[in-house]
């Protein structure tokens, strides 16, 4: 009987501080088994954890800012101004309904959940960082690697 191959072991939660210190900081860089994560504070008054460097060409979205942007918390890469929602990771922008009008209505759409995103836990005033499942694959993930990092060429 073959045996089944098993799944990645499960990161420990990591401490990343005190939830008032996150909160008061807005964005917070940290590494966690050697991945680059930032924890920013949105505009909505949650904290989130998502990859620091961008998925587009692997820019510091620590330098980014943090905008409401269709209904969504997003962090806008410095960059190239790729608006990516903290929730998800997806890639939003916007697009308007008729392009032949001068005035016209837009809508938000997406891209796709690029940028991989990563648990939070409270405990008590604690915050933890969960790392996601790395063999659900994200753009981002690229970065992370020896050939991403040496391809950097916008820090
Ligand atoms: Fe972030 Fe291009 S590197 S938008």
């Amino acid at each position: 009987m073959a045996e089944s191959p098993s799944a990645p072991p499960m990161q420990e939660p990591v401490f990343v501080g005190r939830r008032e210190d996150l909160v008061k900081a807005k964005k917070t860089k940290i590494t966690v088994n050697d991945r680059e994560i930032i924890i920013v504070y949105s505009t909505k008054g949650k904290l989130h954890a998502i990859d620091a460097l961008c998925y587009h060409q692997g820019g510091s979205l620590f330098e980014g800012d943090i905008e409401e942007l269709g209904g969504r918390s997003c962090i806008v890469c410095p960059f190239h101004k790729y608006s990516i929602t903290l929730s998800t990771g997806e890639c939003i922008y916007e697009e308007a309904v008729n392009p032949r009008k001068s005035k016209t209505k837009t809508v938000w759409k997406t891209l796709g959940r690029k940028q991989r995103i990563h648990r939070l836990i409270d405990k008590e005033d604690d915050v933890y960082v969960e790392l996601s499942d790395l063999t659900d694959k994200r753009e981002s993930d690229y970065f992370y690697t020896e050939e991403g990092r040496n391809s950097i060429s916008i820090m």
